[in-house]
Parts: structure tokens; C-alpha cells; sequence
């Protein structure tokens, strides 16, 4: 059987990736998605998409959403997103989504979405809206996807089960019309996950739970150095080469995203020596902080004002992500035989 998605003449692995419009983005996304994207796009054929019709699934009250979609394309230009060397889009923007999720559908079964585990937390958080494209959510991602027929898909953990879905539409299509589409899979670089712990010693940074421990790209000067100053710390160690505490090595992981070699390793040392003063290691830690956070919120900031230029960006985005769309659906409906003259 011919391999249709080799033979489009296009050798770049192609990369493709959604990002919700929910909330504000956080030093976490920054190193576990935004910085791996912007790395991608000098290499791959990329798309990188504004999951706005799946926020619909969630919040119908769509009053916040243009600000919200705005936003997000605002942040991740200002982290280096290149709409020049990317697809930025849109997902409402391309109206073939719409129609191979219908495809996608009639592949997918009840029973196996229902087991779907962001569709049974989603589920039990808001009781009262458990509606069908919910239920679907991982069918329309699927279909932004192979939309593009993207083999290489940077997404974290969580969505691992959404992928692997994707797989078995994929499977499944092939199976009985022809073999289309390439099966995606998680992309991440070969060196280990990274980890951005929260200030407060509990977990990793988050959109949602506590604000004081998450460093927003949107935070000002004065609200990055107040909170690096309240991560919890305590007298500091009282033998030499001690073990450091949770809370502690966080400071530490957080230092080594944003400040210099030198200035770890001083830290290091007067912590193995006990000379450490953990006033001065988390004023360092702020000023750090605040020159790595703070030129992207100010480029996030004017992009925001320029909303002809927000405007461009969607434009082209969606017009190369359309055509890459429309050439994927040509063949699709070819091989499902809905073709009729
Ligand atoms: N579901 C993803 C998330 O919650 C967002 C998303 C939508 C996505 N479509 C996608 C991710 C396609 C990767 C590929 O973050």
C-alpha cells in the first residue's frame, strides 16, 4: 500500500501542537513547552495552533475569549513563537477541523471515550455540563492533527492518552480506507523533562492553584521579587555537605533556568560550607528572575497594543494552516469514497 503522507514531497518531519486559552502562562510552560516549540521551528515544518474551539467544551460564556486568544498569541510571540518561520493560528480560523472531527467520529466509541481520564475529572468538576464535545475532546484533537498529518506532537504528560487515542483514529482510518495518515507521537528532546517547581515547596508551578507560587510571564518587577522572597526557607544547614531539603533544592532548580553558572555555584558552596544567607540567595534569585521574565512581558505587553499586527499573524497563520488543511481533506474524502463526480 502507498504511503500518501510520503509522498506529498515534503521530507520535514512536521510538527504540530494546541495551547488552550485559559489562563495566564507561567515560567512551567515557558520551559516545558514554549522554549521546546521555539527550538522546533528552525528544524521542522511547525503549526502551532490556539485551541480556542476546545476551550468550548468547558466555557460555553465566550465574553473573555477574544482577550484571552489575544493573549496567549501575545506570550508565546513574545517567547520567541516566529510567525515568519511558523503557522500561528487559529483552530477556529480552519473550517476543515469541523469536518474530519466528524470523520473521526464515527471511528471512535462511546465506551472508549468515556474512559478517557481528563473526560471523567472534567467530568466530576462540572457535573451539570458533561456535554458531547467533551465527551469528543479527543477526537477533535486528533483532528487538528492529522489535519496537518503531523508525526511530531511536543505535548507534556498529561496528554500522552489524548495522543494515543489519535493513534488508534489513526489506525483505524487507515485500516479501512487506505493508509493516510502517519501515527503522531509525543515529542520531547532527548534530555530529561523539566521540572518547574512551585516557590512554596509543593509541587510544580500551575495555572491555577496558588498564585504566589507561580511566576507569571505577566507579573511585574515588584511582584517577581515578592514572591522569590517569600519561598519558604528556613535558618540553613547546620553540618557541612548536608542533604538540602525540598524546598531548598527548588530554589536551587529554579536558579539554574535563569541565572548563571558562577552565580549557582557560589550559592552551592556557601551552602555546603554553611556560610549560606538565604535573604541574599533569593534576592539574587529575584533579580534573575526579573531579568529573565520581565523583557517578555514588555514584548508581550506591545503586541498586545498592536492589534493590526495580531490581526496579520492570525491571517497568515490561518492561511497556511488552511492549505496544508485542504490538501489533507482532498485525499481524505478521495479515500472514503465521497466522491461522486
Ligand atoms: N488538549 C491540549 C491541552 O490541553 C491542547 C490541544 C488541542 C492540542 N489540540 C491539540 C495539543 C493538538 C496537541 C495537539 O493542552
Amino acid at each position: 500500500m502507498t504511503n500518501t503522507h510520503e509522498l506529498n514531497g515534503n521530507s520535514k518531519k512536521i510538527v504540530m501542537s494546541g495551547i488552550r486559552p485559559t489562563g495566564f502562562l507561567h515560567l512551567g510552560n515557558y520551559f516545558g513547552a514554549i522554549r521546546n516549540y521555539v527550538r522546533l521551528q528552525d528544524e521542522f515544518e511547525c503549526y502551532f495552533m490556539v485551541a480556542d474551539l476546545h476551550s468550548l467544551t468547558t466555557h460555553p460564556d465566550t465574553k473573555g475569549l477574544r482577550a484571552n486568544v489575544h493573549r496567549v498569541l501575545a506570550e508565546n510571540i513574545a517567547c520567541g513563537l516566529d510567525p515568519e518561520k511558523s503557522a500561528i493560528y487559529c483552530q477556529s480560523h480552519i473550517y476543515q477541523t469541523g469536518e474530519l472531527y466528524l470523520y473521526l467520529n464515527m471511528l471512535a466509541y462511546k465506551g472508549e471515550l468515556e474512559k478517557t481520564v481528563t473526560f471523567k475529572e472534567k467530568a466530576r468538576m462540572s457535573p451539570d455540563n458533561v456535554n458531547a464535545g467533551l465527551l469528543t475532546y479527543p477526537v477533535l484533537q486528533a483532528a487538528d492533527i492529522l489535519l496537518h498529518r503531523a508525526t511530531y506532537i511536543p505535548v507534556g504528560k498529561d496528554q500522552e492518552q489524548h495522543l494515543e487515542m489519535a493513534r488508534t483514529y489513526v489506525n483505524r482510518f487507515n485500516h479501512r480506507y487506505g493508509n493516510i495518515f502517519p501515527e503522531p507521537q509525543a515529542f520531547n528532546f532527548s534530555e530529561q523533562l523539566i521540572k518547574v517547581p512551585s516557590l512554596d515547596g509543593t509541587g510544580k508551578m500551575s495555572k491555577s492553584e496558588n498564585q504566589m507560587a507561580t511566576l507569571y510571564l505577566a507579573d511585574d518587577d515588584e511582584t517577581i521579587m515578592k514572591k522569590v522572597m517569600k519561598a519558604k526557607t528556613d535558618s540553613g544547614p547546620s553540618e557541612g555537605n548536608a542533604q538540602k531539603p525540598d524546598y531548598i533544592q527548588n530554589l536551587f532548580g529554579l536558579m539554574h533556568l535563569v541565572s548563571g553558572e558562577q552565580t549557582v555555584s557560589h550559592f552551592e558552596t556557601a551552602f555546603d560550607n554553611c556560610t549560606i544567607r538565604y535573604g541574599d540567595m533569593k534576592k539574587q534569585l529575584g533579580e534573575d528572575m526579573i531579568k529573565f521574565i520581565s523583557p517578555i512581558r514588555q514584548r508581550a505587553t506591545d503586541i498586545l497594543l498592536d492589534e493590526k499586527y495580531l490581526q496579520n499573524v492570525m491571517v497568515a497563520g490561518a492561511a497556511k494552516a488552511s492549505k496544508s488543511a485542504q490538501q489533507t481533506m482532498e485525499i481524505v474524502r478521495i479515500a472514503m469514497g465521497l466522491n461522486y463526480f
